[in-house]
């Protein structure tokens, strides 16, 4: 599952920035609001790209993963000084805000690709601004008082989504099969089943997985009955 967001953003959050600005993003400082599962997979691509990656986070798990894989760690209120294009993936609101806004550089990129439109806080950014123009489709300029301009895409919707096409079908296939795979388990034990919230078997990802690698041609290896023994055989030791 996660893997799936990462591949998945990798490509369509990118494809959206670009899409909607055209900008070079080789030299540039890409922030990511959120590491997660898709934080990640822009990191990746951005830094694939020539970009230098910033990540901003408040689980200290999913900070020191990005620091691990190599990108610079810091609060939004200091990467908002050396941003070139943001872009908030974390699920929660005020991501990026009037404080933010206020020391930009000219020519900022902001955007979001995680839940809602309130992730970067729109009220904010136009309360700072003294002019806004549309300056290509999905991507509107606000100038702020002091002269600076900051780039908003897509009015802070889904960007991948907004400004360009959302996954591709070679991804999405996955994610239908387990919706499709969840509902059969649904239909057949849903009488049985309480009023909660519950994980899917991580046999299912198993099974998709193993269903898409034929599809692609590839085979991978299968244990033997003696390697099965002597993955639960601890007398056996090195
Ligand atoms: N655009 C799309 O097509 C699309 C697709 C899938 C998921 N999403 C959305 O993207 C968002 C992220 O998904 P995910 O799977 O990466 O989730 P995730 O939980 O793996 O990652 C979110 C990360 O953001 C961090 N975070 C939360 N609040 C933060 C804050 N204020 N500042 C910095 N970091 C913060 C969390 O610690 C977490 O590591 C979700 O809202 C999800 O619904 C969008």
């Amino acid at each position: 599952m996660g893997l799936r967001q990462r591949v998945r953003h990798r490509q369509s959050t990118l494809d959206g920035v670009l899409r909607a600005t055209s900008i070079l993003l080789a030299g540039k400082t890409v922030v990511t609001g959120g590491y997660g599962h898709c934080g990640r997979g822009i990191a990746e691509r951005a830094r694939g790209l020539g970009a230098s990656v910033v990540a901003t986070e408040i689980k200290a798990t999913q900070a020191l993963k990005a620091i691990l894989e190599g990108h610079r760690v810091m609060p939004m209120d200091d990467a908002a000084r050396i941003g070139d294009v943001f872009i908030t993936a974390t699920g929660m609101k005020d991501v990026l805000v009037g404080r933010h806004f206020d020391v930009l550089k000219d020519g900022a990129v902001i955007c979001n690709t995680g839940h809602y439109d309130c992730e970067i806080n729109i009220g904010d950014l136009e309360a700072r601004a003294k002019g806004r123009r549309t300056v290509r489709p999905n991507c509107e300029e606000f100038t702020m008082k002091d002269g600076r301009r900051i780039y908003l895409l897509a009015q802070g919707r889904l960007v991948n989504l907004a400004a360009a096409e959302g996954h591709p079908s070679e991804v999405m296939d996955m994610s239908f099969a387990n919706q499709y795979l969840a509902l059969c388990k649904l239909a057949k034990e849903g009488k049985t089943l309480d009023k909660k919230v519950y994980q899917l078997p991580p046999e299912l990802d198993q099974e998709i997985a193993g269903v898409k690698l034929r599809t692609m041609g590839i085979a991978i290896d299968k244990l033997s009955s003696e390697q099965v023994a002597y993955a639960s055989d601890y007398s056996a030791g090195t």
